[in-house]
């Protein structure tokens, strides 16, 4: 029978590259907590209705994107596109909103029906945060601060650029978004059909268009910052020099619309030149009138959310993880028999009380010193611990064999053993 193969754009993480993702989560969550955010779990599937009224009815995501279906009891269910829908319904729900500010995170699998290539799948990971209650821009900066702290922690300050831009209100928007159409009307037979189609639709979408031509057009097109309105300037000034305050570097982009509709004042998005044409690790932006579309009270809210497979091809790309993060096992033990197995995992047992950080493998189905220390270098140990055979079930010497180029060995009395082990794991450039 041929094997079943997963499905096209969702990805397997196997051993060795889930140490990175845990490294890259660990390091997040450091974040978070350093800044107070709090984690919230929602739900992987909603009702379709959900993304509709928050993500847009115009928008790809929506139009094109998502994983819909009918469940056993037909009611219409998507899988989640993204996490700020979700977490908005659960922290409504549940009284998080009305008249408090809240700090959130959360991370999970999210899935687009996109066509995949390098950085961009269909089942994919985000971490999120969304703060809500606040009016900014200290809020706004403070969320930018975070993915900030995490590039810092990363390493990858140098690597990546955040652009920003004023997408005024929905009101200014639509303005805006009727001035455009009537612009791109008389420019329309020059359109390629996605553009004609988002013209009337969704015009704003159109400024995304990877079409040169349709770009070559849009030079002489109205500009949004003539029509968002003097609050949102306010709002974004007052930001951009808070901004700089903080020594958070930015550049402006009039043409960064997002491809979510529920956007309003600042918009923004990280991306970076070191992983080719997926190249935004983070967007975000406010959102002040989602919570009251879904039928909450009306609630301020700001947030992000960065896609943790760019992220981690950015890390392995720049060779920027620990090597002690990538080390999933330190010692590796080698019963010398089977009489030996008792005293050997028991010894196992000492060394794991004595290294509660360490991995530590017991050699577990027998077989001959060789065929072990093979295992042992396989597991990518740095240490092999092998006792010599048991004296009334009591192990006394034990051999340590260094697993490095050097191969340092040496034998040591059980006493000495936990001594000897943490010099020797010490000096070996850790
Ligand atoms: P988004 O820009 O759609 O925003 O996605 C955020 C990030 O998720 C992107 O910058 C990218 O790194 C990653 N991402 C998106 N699609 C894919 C994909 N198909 N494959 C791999 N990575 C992907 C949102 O989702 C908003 N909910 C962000 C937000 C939170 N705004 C306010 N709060």
């Amino acid at each position: 029978m041929a094997k079943l193969q997963a499905i096209r754009g969702m990805n397997d993480i196997l051993p060795g590259e889930s140490l990175t993702w845990q490294y890259v989560e660990t390091c997040f969550r450091r974040v978070v907590k350093q800044f107070g955010y709090q984690e919230i779990r929602f739900p992987i599937v909603e009702q379709t209705q959900l993304f509709k009224r928050s993500i847009g009815e115009v928008t790809d995501i929506v139009e094109k994107e998502m994983y819909s279906f009918d469940d056993r009891n037909g009611d219409n269910l998507s899988l989640r596109p993204e996490g700020t829908a979700g977490c908005v319904r659960a922290a409504d729900q549940h009284g998080l909103l009305y008249n408090q500010q809240q700090r959130l995170w959360y991370q999970g699998p999210m899935f687009r029906h996109e066509r995949p290539q390098k950085g961009r799948y269909r089942q994919f990971h985000q971490f999120g945060v969304e703060a809500f209650g606040m009016a900014g821009p200290d809020i706004d900066v403070e969320v930018l601060q975070v993915a900030a702290a995490l590039w810092q922690v990363l390493g990858l300050t140098q690597y990546v650029q955040l652009e920003i831009n004023n997408i005024g209100s929905s009101a200014d928007r639509k303005q805006y978004g009727a001035a455009l159409t009537a612009f791109l009307a008389k420019h329309e037979e020059q359109l390629d059909e996605d553009s004609k189609r988002r013209m009337h639709t969704n015009p704003l979408r159109v400024l995304d268009s990877k079409n040169p031509d349709v770009q070559t057009i849009l030079r002489d097109a109205p500009q949004l910052a003539d029509y968002v309105s003097d609050e949102s300037k306010q709002h974004f000034a007052e930001l951009k020099a808070l901004l700089k305050s903080l020594n958070i570097s930015f550049s402006e982009n009039p043409r960064l619309v997002r491809g979510l509709d529920y956007y309003n004042y600042c918009v923004y998005e990280w991306t970076t030149d070191a992983l080719g044409a997926q190249g935004t690790v983070c967007g975000g932006g406010r959102y002040d009138g989602l919570v009251e579309q879904l039928g909450g009270k009306p609630t301020l809210a700001a947030g992000f959310a960065i896609g943790i497979e760019r992220l981690v091809l950015m890390l392995d790309g720049l060779k920027l993880v620990p090597e002690e993060a990538l080390q999933a096992i330190d010692m590796y033990i080698l019963p010398p028999s089977s009489e030996d197995t008792a005293a050997s995992m028991l010894l196992a047992e000492e060394l794991r009380a004595a290294f509660p950080a360490l991995g530590i493998i017991c050699h577990c189905g027998g077989g001959k010193y060789n065929s072990q220390i093979k295992r042992a270098f396989n597991a990518g140990a740095r240490l092999a611990v092998i006792p010599e055979p048991a004296e009334k079930g009591v192990l006394t010497a034990i051999r340590l064999r260094m697993l490095d180029e050097e191969g340092k060995t040496e034998t040591v009395s059980k006493d000495e053993l936990v001594t000897k082990i943490r010099e020797l794991l010490s000096n070996s450039g850790d």
